[in-house]
Parts: C-alpha cells; structure tokens; sequence
C-alpha cells in the first residue's frame, strides 16, 4: 500500500484508506477479531486475506444478480477498492433460524426455522451498545426516509434469497447475517461494508454425527474452535464451487 493513501477510519476488523479518486477507497481487512462489543479480542494470522476473498466473492456474485454494492476491484490479498459511501448508522440483520441474542430476549426456542425471514435494525453505535430499534424509531431518528426503508428491507430480502443458495450450493446453513449500507457519491442506496464469516452464521450440512458445526466467528465468540480452519474451508468449498460452474 502506498504510503500516501490517508487512514480514514479504523474499524474493529478493517481500516479505510483514501484512494487517488476522492469517490473511492481502499478497504482493508485486518486479522483482529472481536466480539461482544470488543470485550474479546484476538488476532488470527491470514483472518484478514481470507475475509477479503469471501467477502469480494460475495459482492462480485450479488452483483451479477443486480444488487448495487460498493465492490469496485481487487486490490491486494487482504483488500480490495471500494467506492466511497457514507455509511447508514444501521446493523440490518437477518435470521433464517433463530440463534443467539433472539434466542436470549425472547422465549423463541434456538434452531427453530422462520417461516419467513425476520429483519432486525439495531442502531449502530458502540456507547450504546448497538441497541435493537424498531421502524418508527429509525423514522423519529431521521436515519432514514420511509421510502429508503423499504429499499433496504428489499435488498436485503433478496440478498438473503441469493446468499441462502450461494451457501447451500457449498453445502452449508446460512443461519443469520448482518449487513450495512451507505450512500454512494451519487446519492445511492449500495450494500457496503463486508460479507464474511466474521458477521454472519454459517453451520455446515456436511455429515458430522447430528452435531451443529459452527463456520463462522461463533468458534471465537464461544471458544468452538479452529477460526481460521472453518474460514479456509468456506473459502475452499468457495474456491472448488467455482471451478466446477
Ligand atoms: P446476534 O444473534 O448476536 O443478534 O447476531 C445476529 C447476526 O449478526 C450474527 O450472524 C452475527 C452478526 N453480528 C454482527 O455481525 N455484528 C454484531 O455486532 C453482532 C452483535 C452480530
Ligand atoms: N462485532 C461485535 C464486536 O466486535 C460483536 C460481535 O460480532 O459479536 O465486538
């Protein structure tokens, strides 16, 4: 990376360099892991490359089935160029299957299967906790118009429908997931941010005895295992998925 490219921000999993083009930035991927607001943390080696493959992945596949995003290019291993969005302070989060804080605030017992998926919108901000809003708070709050909402809930439907295929195709579960948006220089609505094993729950449906096997971050959030060998075997199913289609 050139030394001249300004740090933006910093993230708990990424830093956002400035481009050469002011309407672009470099997005790169660190190998810090954190969980439950940052009260643990750790480092895994290759973390960073593998969430860049995945998530690059993922926004070229959404975006051959029209969903805008801000994936421009590659750009390293561990980084790729990205257009320059103001983020929507917004955690969208969709469950296929209940698990983990839903499972907790509620008497919805873990593993049953949604009729339909169930969008959650948590407010983005660490000193608070990332609390769970409802849609007239979002409204009170100005953080988005009406009709922007119903964009995003769109999008986010039918990211969900293409990811729920993606995934099953390598043969695993995609349980739940956490999206955000921005708006680009033109002032549209874009997917931005990351799709990657660190912000979502995959479980595999390989043949393992009936047990539920975590390929996700949950192995590090509640000490399940390996982090980078079930994020190498994602990026493998993906990588032996491709060169068969
Ligand atoms: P939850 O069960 O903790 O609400 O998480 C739902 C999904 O959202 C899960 O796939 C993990 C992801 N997630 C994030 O990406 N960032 C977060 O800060 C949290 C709390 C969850
Ligand atoms: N992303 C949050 C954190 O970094 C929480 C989580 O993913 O569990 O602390």
């Amino acid at each position: 990376m050139n030394t001249n490219n300004e740090l933006i921000y910093e993230g708990k999993a990424k830093k956002i360099f400035a481009n050469k083009n002011p309407k672009e930035v470099i997005i790169k991927f660190k190998d810090d892991a954190t969980a439950f607001n940052a009260a643990k943390k750790s480092t895994f080696e290759g973390k960073g490359e593998l969430n860049c493959f995945i998530s690059q992945t993922i926004f070229k596949h959404l975006i051959n089935q029209n969903i805008p995003t801000h994936y421009i290019h590659s750009h390293s291993k561990s980084s790729f160029i990205a257009q320059r969005v103001e983020i929507i302070p917004l955690e969208v989060v969709v469950r296929n299957t209940a698990y983990g804080s839903i499972c907790k605030q509620t008497n919805i017992v873990p593993g049953t299967i949604f009729k339909d998926p169930l969008i959650d919108f948590y407010f983005k901000d660490d000193e608070l906790n990332d609390p769970l809003l409802t849609i007239d708070r979002i409204l009170l709050m100005n953080i988005l118009e009406q009709d922007e909402l119903i964009l995003i809930k769109e999008l986010t439907l039918k990211i969900n429908l293409i990811l729920k295929k993606f995934f099953s195709n390598i043969q695993i579960k995609l349980v739940d997931f956490k999206v955000e948006f921005g708006k680009n220089p033109n002032g549209k609505i874009v997917l931005a941010d990351e799709f990657s094993p660190d912000n979502c729950r995959l479980w595999d449906l390989k043949e393992n005895n009936g047990k539920i096997e975590s390929l996700d971050k949950d192995r590090f959030r509640h000490d399940l295992g390996d982090l980078i060998e079930a994020y190498s075997e994602i990026s493998n199913r993906i990588k032996n998925f491709i060169s068969s289609t």
